[in-house]
């Protein structure tokens, strides 16, 4: 399938500030990247371009400036202060904007630095950059919604040589939308609630949460299973080890991290005619009309059913919620009521191409570009089903 001059999936070769401008308004329905970080590394292969400035002056660089006009010649994360980089990483998601369609969602993994002292902005040395939220509020100011901060937290984090503050073991991954409704299938990344059953609170009789667990009150209409027995709505705080790959000099994506946020922000299936995602028809729980502040009597059986009959009930004996309901069917959100189409998965700091992998195994396109070509070979690999194409610009 062509996306523009773009063959899904495939793989790009360039700066993806260039690329990103060759893509068609509202045609990508997720994009999950890691952008180089501030003031990190140089990564192989990135060319130092003109950021801002007047396009029409013949710019005279003068330790990267341009005096006359004021553009600055660098590479993305290499910028002498971070309100520079950020300035740069919002504008390039501008682009990420314009592509995005107005229901999908973009997913943000970057870390934080600390001063050192060279920055121009004056922070001094040692200070913690708070880069993520300097961006954060920076891409709000700049119209995208802010919907949701997830702390990735990671167990087997480098160490660092300091002795005197805590060692750094984790980063952001922001959600960022385009508008105010947007697709998220929630369902599909609901996560276990074992933690719940484990809080018991005092008063209630002893071993009724094991036989609910294993027999759903009969009483509980459209939970015709205890499949979802359980689960719970996904949350912000993610332990997941980082993983290396062979090839790659910096940390890649988990494939746990992404494989969430591909599912909870795409369908497996689209409409072929105009991209729209299907929506989960999920199957309506009746909760009743129970009394919540219900008092125990000594019949324990009754008082199960009664408690079982209200949504409060659940959550005043330890569970967060009732039991998920059941996907029932799904439906088009557009008019064509077509499903042959698939969710294009974006990642314009590709590197070793772990979202292509993700994206591929979960059936849905995926398109990627990086400035290193090294890693064509590497991605050929990891998505070796799909014939691969290249475009240098
Ligand atoms: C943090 S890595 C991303 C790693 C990736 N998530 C993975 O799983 O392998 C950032 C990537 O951005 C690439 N890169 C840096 N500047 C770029 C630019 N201006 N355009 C496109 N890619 C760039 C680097 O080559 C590097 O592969
Ligand atoms: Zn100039
Ligand atoms: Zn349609």
């Amino acid at each position: 399938m062509k996306l523009g001059q773009f063959e899904v999936s495939g793989f790009y070769t360039g700066n993806s500030f260039e690329l990103l401008k060759l893509l068609p308004d509202n045609s990508i329905h997720t994009v999950i990247t890691s952008p180089p970080y501030y003031s990190l590394r140089r990564y192989v292969g990135a060319q130092p371009i003109v950021w801002g400035g007047d396009p029409n002056c013949n710019h005279e660089f003068v330790s990267d400036f341009c005096p006359n006009c004021d553009a600055w010649k660098g590479v993305l994360g290499n910028e002498p202060g971070w309100k520079l980089y950020v300035k740069h990483l919002v504008s390039i998601c501008a682009q990420i904007r314009r592509v995005l369609r107005p229901d999908g969602i973009f997913w943000m993994n970057i870390g934080d630095t600390w001063s050192k002292q060279q920055s121009l902005e004056e922070i001094r040395d040692k200070n913690v950059l708070g880069i993520p939220w300097r961006v954060a509020f920076a891409m709000q100011e700049d119209g995208w919604w802010l919907r949701s901060e997830c702390i990735w937290v990671k167990p087997n984090a480098m160490p660092e040589s300091v002795k005197d503050r805590p060692t750094d073991s984790h980063e952001q991954v922001f959600m960022f939308t385009k508008s105010n409704r947007y697709f998220y299938d929630w369902h599909a990344v609901m996560e276990d609630a074992e933690s719940e059953y484990r809080k018991p609170k005092p008063g209630i009789p002893e071993g009724w949460k094991q036989s609910f667990l294993t027999t759903p009150p009969t009483n509980f209409k459209g939970c015709g299973s205890n499949e979802f027995v359980g689960k719970r709505n996904r949350r912000d705080v993610w332990e997941i080890n980082t993983k290396s790959y062979k090839g790659a000099h910096y940390a890649v994506f988990p494939k746990e991290l992404v494989e969430p946020l591909i599912l909870c922000s795409t369908s497996d299936r689209v409409c072929g005619i105009c991209g729209a995602p299907r929506k989960k028809i999920i199957e309506k729980t009746d909760f009743g009309k129970g009394d919540s502040n219900t008092k125990y009597k000594d019949d324990e059986q009754s008082n199960m059913l009664r408690l079982s009959s209200t949504k409060q009930a659940y959550r005043e004996h330890g569970f967060e919620n009732p039991p998920a309901p059941r996907v029932v069917g799904f439906e088009s959100t557009c008019e064509h009521n077509d499903d042959t189409g698939r969710a294009i998965v974006l990642d314009p700091f590709f590197g070793s191409g772990t979202i292509g992998e993700a994206a591929q195994e979960n059936g849905r396109f995926w398109l990627g570009f990086d400035v290193n070509p090294a890693y064509l070979t590497q991605q050929r690999e990891r998505t070796s089903q799909l014939s691969i194409s290249m475009l240098t610009l």
